[in-house]
């Protein structure tokens, strides 16, 4: 069959984060000569937590009740169900002290296909999208599938040499010199990050923001791993669209109450983007699931009632900053590669000192632990693998194994 140009480009170019998981299957491995049952994998961008009991519970309730199950097979409006979107701008309100109103939220299947048709609702394809250096190795697919022929400009977050990320003063700098070489149409980032996990500071952001307010240009911060900062939470993450109305920010269910596979996001934003979301989504998905929708609704009307939601949160919270602590002890004492320290979400960055992918198929074939290579999130990862700790967080003894396993081949 005749595929288009797009595709057979993309086909011709896949995510360097497939190509090893494909690397690391079942076959694969057994075809290295390696038991497939001993494989310890940091590779997952997943998290390993259970979902909240209340939420279940709301599943069971639809599911046993035959007038509700019939709603939940019907079609929800575009934007979502009106209480789901109260019910989503109550959260927030409630979680991080913003102002988000019904009007500033759009559900969505999930945040990579909200993140779609938010750039066909932006932008142009001879625009320019800035992204970070490194960054979600996900965003320049999407970007060449949305926008065709629209450019990517990177700002190098991170300093390869020392291994840490700049302060804010020299990000802001550096930003305001790219930006005004490049006039980007969208500035995109996640915060926490992926692949880093680092916070973002509020000098920075705020600076990123004001560039963004006077010409005009959107500030799309990646919400993901918002739940999940392990320290003090950022100001903005309490800004709302009535006092910045060139910030979006977008939303995933996946990360924060286990609901990778239970596909749901959502983005706030200023009505003019929503109203604009609307039409975009009505090619794409048509509507949000609606069981979906309906448990979140009921499960977050409850759970802020009883306070079962932030207790969740902050367990949820602790237990990932325990299986991150358990992975930067480990990689100290086994490996002693420079690495960062995470500052909430799931993963941490460790240098190698040898080309990355090199690194990742040789220690692969010879100890079965599998790291994911830097470079699909940019070219300052070259040298550089990420490290997830998220699908470990119930199983934080297992987290050592690895890297002593690899600690003993390095010294052969
Ligand atoms: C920064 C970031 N954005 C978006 C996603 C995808 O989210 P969703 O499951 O809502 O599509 C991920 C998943 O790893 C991510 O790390």
């Amino acid at each position: 069959m005749q595929l288009s140009n797009l595709i057979k480009e993309m086909i011709a170019n896949p995510s360097p984060i497939r190509q090893i998981m494909k690397m690391a299957s079942r076959k694969n491995i057994i075809n290295m000569g390696l038991d497939p049952d001993e494989v310890i994998s940091y590779g997952g961008g997943w998290v390993g937590h259970h979902a909240p009991e209340l939420l279940r519970e709301k599943y069971v309730d639809i599911v046993g009740n035959k007038e509700k199950f019939h709603v939940a097979g019907g079609y929800s409006p575009t934007l979502g169900f009106d209480d789901a979107r109260e019910a989503i701008a109550e959260m927030e309100n409630y979680l991080f002290g913003s102002n988000v109103k019904e009007e500033n939220v759009i559900i969505g299947q999930s945040s990579t296909q909200l993140t779609h048709d938010l750039f066909i609702a932006l932008a142009n394809d001879d625009d320019t999208i800035m992204l970070f250096d490194p960054t979600y190795a996900n965003y320049p697919g999407q970007i060449k599938m949305a926008l065709r022929n629209a450019r990517i400009t990177r700002l190098k977050v991170l300093d390869d040499e020392t291994w840490q990320y700049k302060d804010d003063e020299q990000l802001s700098e550096e930003f305001k010199e790219l930006y005004e070489a490049e006039k980007p149409k969208i500035v995109l980032f996640p915060s926490p990050d992926n692949p880093s996990s680092q916070v973002f500071g509020d000098a920075f952001v705020k600076t990123i923001y004001d560039v963004c307010y006077d010409n005009d240009t959107a500030m799309v911060i990646d919400y993901a791993y918002k739940t999940q900062v392990f320290g003090a939470t950022p100001s903005y993450f309490s800004w709302s669209p009535d006092d910045k109305p060139n910030m979006i920010g977008i939303y995933s269910n996946s990360k924060w109450a286990r609901g990778l596979g239970r596909r749901l996001g959502w983005v706030v934003a200023s009505v003019d983007v929503i109203d604009a979301m609307e039409r975009a989504q009505q090619g794409s998905i048509l509507c949000p699931d609606s069981m979906h929708q309906m448990a979140l609704v009921s499960y977050i009307k409850d759970a802020i009632k009883d306070g079962s939601m932030k207790e969740y949160i902050e367990e949820t919270k602790k237990a990932y900053k325990k299986a991150a602590d358990a992975t930067i002890k480990a990689i100290d004492e086994y490996l002693g590669f420079p690495r960062l320290i995470p500052q909430g979400g799931l993963y941490t960055l460790m240098k190698v000192g040898e080309d990355g992918n090199e690194f990742v198929k040789r220690v692969l074939k010879n100890t079965g632990v599998l790291f994911i290579p830097g470079y699909g999130f940019g070219s300052t990862l070259k040298f550089g693998v990420r490290i997830s700790y998220g699908p470990m967080v119930e199983n934080i003894e297992k987290i050592e194994e690895g890297f002593r396993r690899v600690a003993e081949y390095l010294k052969k």
